[in-house]
């Protein structure tokens, strides 16, 4: 299959997203076409500088590129104060200036901490982002939410600030580990269920496939995810309004992982995007929203691909729905005290309401938790 490109077409901001195997050999072309300075910053981690790094300097380098790397430890703490010190100096020790281009290389944990940092730099620098984990190809790189997390709760630091460039090369996901992969495709089941019923089918048909490796089923996958990202964020940029549909299963997820304490081991960000979307499946089925088989079909696939469905599919201990109820409501989301759910009518139906019932959130929770206890 040949390269996809998705255009996001912002006014003054447009860019695009081009999708593949093998992407990222078109790194350094592009990248010179968009400078006139000769040297390039990368921010990466670790791990992705140590699978991937010296294939992209060497495509820069091949470009006429120097470039110099900043290698940070993996992981969500990375995405924090300390560590967006660190890159905001060393791009400017980079001497980074304001036409100049900074490439962020790495997972959703990267794209956030250095496209945040960009925006920043000198009031705000042009980046780069080239998505190494599928779950920053179809969300985090796209749409310019950039930010780190706050002692106090996810992702409230931050900046809107589109990228310049997406290179997704679907290469560079055959080294990730599989619980990574499947993370990710919580990610893309959420945007067949919020607005696409016919991805959805696709997806409960192909998806084995595309998790064993299936080259071109990962690229119409990581395709047609950035389009409806792409199409969503070109109608309310700044979540105004239909930009939280994207928040699906997000503000379960958020809970769980506040109750998880973060712990990778436990959860990871597209686990939790999983099993709060069968959750809110399941709140809008008992509210009358949405067919009773509906919740049941959304479990159904993700079982399928052997991902987390359940709360009881979380080690260790929970709270109560109380307490759950509580981390929810410190949800960014929150407006006047009120949560906003994204709610279903169905699949590929969802809508932005603050109008649950607490109490039916409570005993989807309740239940679930009594689920997870044998009780
Ligand atoms: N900005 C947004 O719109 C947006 C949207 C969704 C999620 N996010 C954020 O994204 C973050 C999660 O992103 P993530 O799941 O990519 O996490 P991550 O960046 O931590 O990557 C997961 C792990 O995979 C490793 N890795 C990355 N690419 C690899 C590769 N090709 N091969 C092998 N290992 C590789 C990383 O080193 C890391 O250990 C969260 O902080 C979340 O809040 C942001």
């Amino acid at each position: 299959m040949t390269h996809r490109t998705v255009h996001v077409d912002l006014p003054g901001r447009a860019y695009d997203i081009i999708i593949g195997r093998g992407v990222l050999a078109e790194a350094g072309s592009r990248i010179a076409q968009m400078t006139r300075r000769k040297h390039v910053a990368i921010v990466s981690d670790d791990t992705v500088a140590g699978l991937h790094l010296a294939a992209l300097q060497a495509n820069l380098a091949k470009a006429g590129l120097t470039s110099d790397a900043l290698a940070l430890p993996a992981g969500e703490k990375t995405k924090s104060w300390p560590f967006l010190e660190q890159s905001v100096e060393w791009l400017l020790s980079q001497k980074v200036e304001r036409g100049d281009v900074v490439v962020a290389f790495g997972g959703g944990v990267i794209g956030d901490l250095a496209g945040f940092a960009a925006a920043i730099l000198r009031r705000g620098v042009r980046f780069v982002q080239i998505p190494t984990t599928l779950l920053a190809q179809v969300d985090s790189s796209v749409g310019g939410k950039t930010g780190i997390n706050s002692p106090l709760g996810k992702n409230l630091i931050g900046a809107f600030h589109q990228p310049s460039l997406v290179l997704a090369d679907t290469a560079l996901l055959d080294t990730l580990p599989p619980r990574d992969f499947l993370s990710g495709y919580g990610e893309v089941v959420k945007y067949g269920l919020l607005g696409d019923s016919g991805f959805f089918d696709w997806l409960e048909a192909e998806g084995p496939a595309l998790a064993a490796g299936d080259a071109d089923a990962r690229i119409r996958a990581v395709e047609r995810s950035c389009q409806m990202k792409a199409d969503i964020v070109m109608r309310d940029e700044t979540e105004q309004g239909d930009r939280a549909l994207l928040n699906l299963g997000h503000t379960f997820c958020h809970a769980l992982e506040a109750a998880t304490g973060y712990d990778a081991a436990r959860l990871v960000h597209g686990e939790g995007v999983a099993i709060g979307c069968a959750l809110a499946f399941e709140v809008s089925a008992r509210a009358g929203l949405c067919a009773q088989e509906d919740p049941s079909r959304v479990r159904a696939h993700l079982a399928d691909m052997g991902m987390k469905v359940d709360l009881a599919d979380i080690a260790g201990d929970l709270p109560d729905a109380d307490t759950l109820m509580d981390l929810m409501g410190q949800d960014k989301k929150v407006e006047n005290g009120r949560i906003n759910f994204i709610m279903a009518h169905g699949i590929g139906k969802a809508f932005v309401t603050a109008d649950v019932d607490r109490e039916i959130v409570r005993a989807v929770l309740t239940d679930a938790l009594r689920a997870k206890t044998g009780g």
